[in-house]
């Protein structure tokens, strides 16, 4: 099968790019376009080339399923095709609608003259992945729209309509009916006219400000870009465009790329990328599954879940009932839920109209007969089992049958949720994390007998309101919240042995972690992790626990809500401070248990907490609870505020080497105070770290 068809009309062959969804620059197609080229010449008949997309998109760039095979790099690259292209001694003209991006764009502005169709998308959004664009990209594009724009479409990579760029010298002319139709006249016009070919790369820039634009631009990018070495690359390669001759140009910008390729940061924005999209399947659910409707939907609790969760249905038009006890708590959630709302008003972010309407779908209720024809139902009422039974109980009795039943239960085992019901296979957990309208993580929580076509439902329904959903199975604490503990856990246990609460935070925060663990735990509410643990002290006695944060409790410290936890807050304010009691508390807390303050160093912070997380993420494998690696650094980066440019916990353990983090691992455990047990490496860990291999394959 061509990834391109040849046609002849009259003197112009059509060369069409067919590789959907995109017209990706693949292996097949990359091979047909040259080919396409040289048929062409070597044709006396024809007299030009158009290159157009099937169906309405030029090209979204490199095929992304052929990314780290050999095919990637096979020639004909895209390089050489562009350079068959532009020595093209016939002209050739490229014919631009719907998508024009990365690759597709460098292979346009090899083309001897450009088209474009109206609301067409152009970028080079390569700079997301961690890369440049690689194929003559940051040298052509400030010959045709000039530098300043150039750049900073490289630089953000972010898309501009045609009709933007219309009037530079990217575009020759803009087609507003029938993009080929329009090509091949202007093609047999360029033949008529006898116009010259031009080629982009004989463009001069002419650009007298460089030096400063250059300056400004390293400055403005290092200070927002800091931990990404792509956008300062961006900018050394468009500077050697004005700088010095075209060949030399490509030179930098190539070696650019191969550096950038190799780079641990675009490693992690590949993962990422990947990552997520990755996470969206299920391989025992058929893509094809059938979902079920979800016109209405009800939230029971509206609390500060509760009203969250509810804003993410409104903010797409979705109707919402809202479900509570006493008028008093339902008028509370409302109101909230309109703050939320003036907020973003205030800032510019939503209309007032737009506003009115998000509230007119949504409709407060004291009674299930409000509810009961919802297609889906929400639980968020308190972390209760028996409360939540009650309320599934209920919510059995009245709600239509194929009703979807989900719980946004943290900590509760969702199959004793569901086995409380007639219709077990309709219950799923969805767990949203706070503020719920705003993060990006949902949860998904499949439990033993959740039917696959609800699965897909919430999957679906998840992409819907913008979240990112990533399916767990059912353990305490879900794929996150039983990381998390054993983070927490390693944070408590480097205060017993002589860090700070700052020094902690701080070393986790320089590692990228958008809050270090007890500013985190402030924010959260110290009495929710004080709750588990009480729990946690009679369920399983055996394990290790510091005991410094039960201390904090009892002096009722339970963060920022209290005006104090871990730091100290003025009231009305957010800003952690030390405080000096919360030091004086750990002193007294050693000598009680006998402990010596030893110095900690960074680097062990680092190495303990987040190796924690690896571990225990290896279990979590292991047992079967994620369904991959990447979707437990998919969660991490969108729920927990890891840093994007180490890509998760789990590849940052591939890239620190598996056998390395095995070795450190066994060097914990023989700390007199660690729990050793917890220290063993998982077996998966050990098996994989043999074998020489890692956890993303
Ligand atoms: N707060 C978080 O950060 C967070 C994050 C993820 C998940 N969760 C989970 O979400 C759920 C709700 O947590 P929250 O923080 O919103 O609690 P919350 O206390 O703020 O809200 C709970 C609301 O449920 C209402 N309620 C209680 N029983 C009810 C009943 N039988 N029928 C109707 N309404 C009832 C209460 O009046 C209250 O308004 C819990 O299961 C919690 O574990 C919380």
């Amino acid at each position: 099968m061509s990834s391109a068809h040849y046609q002849m009309h009259d003197a112009v062959a059509v060369i069409t790019l067919d590789n959907p969804p995109v017209h990706g620059l693949g292996y097949a197609l990359r091979a047909a376009l040259v080919a396409g080229i040289d048929r062409a010449l070597a044709d006396p008949n024809v007299r030009a080339i158009v290159l157009i997309g099937a169906g309405k998109m030029f090209s979204g760039g490199a095929d992304i399923r052929e990314f780290n095979t050999e095919k990637a790099t096979s020639e004909p690259t895209l390089r050489t095709v562009i350079r068959s292209v532009e020595a093209s001694t016939k002209p050739v003209v490229a014919a631009i609608g719907g998508t024009c991006m990365g690759g597709g764009l460098e292979l346009a502005l090899g083309c001897h003259f450009r088209l474009a169709a109206p609301g067409a998308t152009i970028a080079l959004p390569e700079v997301k992945l961690g890369l440049l664009p690689g194929a003559g990209g940051t040298q052509r594009l400030p010959r045709v729209i000039g530098v300043e724009a150039a750049l900073n479409m490289i630089v953000s990579g972010a898309s501009v309509r045609s009709e933007q760029l219309q009037g530079t010298a990217l575009f020759d002319e803009m087609v507003a009916g029938d993009l080929l139709q329009g090509a091949i006249v202007f093609a047999r016009n360029v033949v008529a006219q006898d116009r010259p070919l031009r080629r982009v790369r004989d463009i001069k820039i002419d650009y007298p400000d460089a030096e400063a634009f250059f300056q400004f631009a390293r400055n403005t990018v290092g200070a927002v870009a800091k931990n990404f070495p792509a956008p300062g690359k961006c900018i050394d390669a468009v500077a050697a465009a004005v700088s010095l001759p075209f060949d030399e140009g490509l030179r930098i910008e190539r070696e650019s790329f191969l550096q950038l390729l190799h780079s641990p940061e675009s490693r992690a924005l590949r993962h990422a990328f990947f990552g997520e999209r990755a996470a969206a399947k299920i391989p025992d659910v058929a893509a094809d599954t059938p979902t079920r409707s979800i016109a209405t939907i009800a939230v029971i609790g509206a609390g500060t879940m509760g009203g969250g969760i509810a804003m993410n249905f409104l903010n797409v038009g979705i109707p919402v009932a809202i479900l509570e006890t006493k008028q008093e708590a339902l008028d509370k959630g409302v109101a909230n839920i309109r703050r939320n709302y003036e907020s973003a008003v205030k800032r510019g972010k939503l209309t007032r109209e737009k506003m009115e309407q998000r509230m007119h779908l949504l409709k407060p209720t004291l009674s299930y007969e409000g509810i009961k024809d919802a297609d889906l139902v929400i639980e968020a009422v308190f972390e209760d089992m028996a409360v939540k039974q009650a309320v599934f109980a209920k919510l059995d009795d009245v709600m239509k049958l194929g009703a979807i039943l989900a719980t946004n239960t943290s900590t509760l085992d969702v199959n004793r949720i569901a086995s409380g019901t007639n219709r077990p296979q309709d219950v799923i957990g969805t767990h949203f994390f706070s503020p719920a309208n705003v993060m990006k993580l949902l949860e998904v929580v499949r439990a033993d007998k959740t039917a696959k076509d609800v699965l897909a439902t919430v999957m679906a329904l998840a992409k819907k309101i913008g979240k990112t959903a990533v399916v767990s199975g059912v353990c305490d604490g879900f794929i996150g919240n039983r990381m998390l503990e054993q983070y927490l856990r390693q944070a408590m246990f480097l205060l017993d042995e002589g860090a700070s609460v700052e020094q902690v935070d701080r070393a986790l925060e320089k590692f990228g972690m958008a809050m270090g663990p007890f500013r985190m735990s402030d924010l959260a509410g110290n009495d929710i992790g004080w709750a588990i643990r009480k729990r946690r002290y009679v369920e399983k006695p055996h394990v290790l626990y510091s005991h410094i944060a039960d201390r904090l409790c009892e002096l009722g410290r339970f963060g920022q809500k209290t005006g104090a936890g871990w730091y100290h807050y003025e009231s009305g304010k957010r800003d952690a401070m030390s405080d000096p009691e919360v030091g004086a508390m750990l002193v007294s807390y050693r000598n009680e248990k006998g402990i010596t303050a030893r110095k900690v160093d960074d680097d062990e912070i680092v190495a303990r907490c987040i190796f924690a997380l690896v571990n225990e993420g290896a279990r979590i494998l292991e047992d079967g609870i994620a369904l991959r690696a990447s979707d437990i650094d998919i969660v991490y980066l969108t729920g927990y505020g890891f840093p994007l440019y180490r890509g998760g916990p789990m590849l940052y353990a591939d890239m620190t080497g598996l056998p390395n983090v095995v070795r450190s691992m066994q060097q914990f455990a023989v700390n007199p105070n660690a729990d050793a047990a917890f220290w063993q490496p998982a077996p998966l860990l050990t098996k994989l770290a043999a074998e020489g291999r890692t956890f993303n394959g």
